[in-house]
């Protein structure tokens, strides 16, 4: 790990358009990019494969810290090869999202996922998209940011990628799994969902992306980093 290389971690709940965001930033700074979520979805995923129960922890920290997993970049978009093979559609289902959180509410899955997370961090920077980026993983972060949003406004979004993507999807139960999965991350004993002391906040549910962008390159600026 080169510890020199800066970071930027973008934390917060799905559906605040941290992935938009973080892709901007990459691009924009020309970084490396972690997608953290896509580690715990994958072993949820491998989990399921070798259809361990998901509460069994010493079994699927073993298979987290196992995880035949490489990472590809397609069409300028950050793909997870399980085994060879692309299965990033599948990653993606709101079943595999609840997995996640299922997993990643274990002590030994996320003990096994840090330093493979770390190891992303190589110059010229990185781009740290999560739930615990600033808080855990890359405490020393140049730049925190952590965006809300009401959880109206990200079912709305998230009922409107899917739709886009021609998944047929109701609007009701989108809500009440973003609530539940927000109550398991902010509510679990390790690592909860909570903006680091030196975050900077930024609420979404009224803004889009390029006033957040905006706001974003401006705390670049700041911190001299761009
Ligand atoms: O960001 P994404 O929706 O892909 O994350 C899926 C789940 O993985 C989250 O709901 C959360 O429970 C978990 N997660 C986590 N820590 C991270 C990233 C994701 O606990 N750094």
């Amino acid at each position: 790990m080169s510890s020199a290389a800066p970071v930027v971690t973008v934390d917060g709940p799905s559906g605040t358009g941290k992935g938009t965001l973080c892709a901007w930033l990459a691009a924009t700074l020309g970084w490396h990019f972690l997608d953290s979520g896509a580690l715990y979805r994958l072993v949820g995923l491998r989990a399921r494969r070798l259809g361990l129960a998901l509460d069994d922890e010493p079994a699927v920290a073993a298979a987290a810290a196992r995880l035949p997993v490489t990472f590809t970049i397609l069409n300028g978009e950050f793909r997870p090869l399980l085994d060879g093979a692309d299965v990033a559609a599948e990653l993606r289902t709101e079943a595999a999202g609840t997995d996640a959180s299922i997993v990643a509410a274990l002590p030994a899955v996320r003990q096994a996922l840090l330093q493979r997370q770390r190891d992303f961090r190589q110059a010229p920077g990185l781009v740290a998209d999560g739930r615990d980026m600033g808080t855990v993983v890359f405490p020393d972060a140049g730049l925190k940011i952590f965006l809300t949003a009401s959880p109206e406004a990200r079912a709305a979004r998230r009922y409107k990628q899917l739709s886009d993507k021609g998944m047929g999807v109701n609007l009701g139960p989108l809500l009440e799994d973003i609530r539940r999965r927000d109550q398991r991350d902010q509510q679990r004993a390790i690592a909860p969902l909570a903006p680091a002391p030196d975050a900077i906040i930024l609420d979404t549910t009224e803004l889009g992306i390029t006033e957040v962008e905006d706001r974003v390159r401006q705390l670049l600026r700041e911190q001299g980093l761009a």
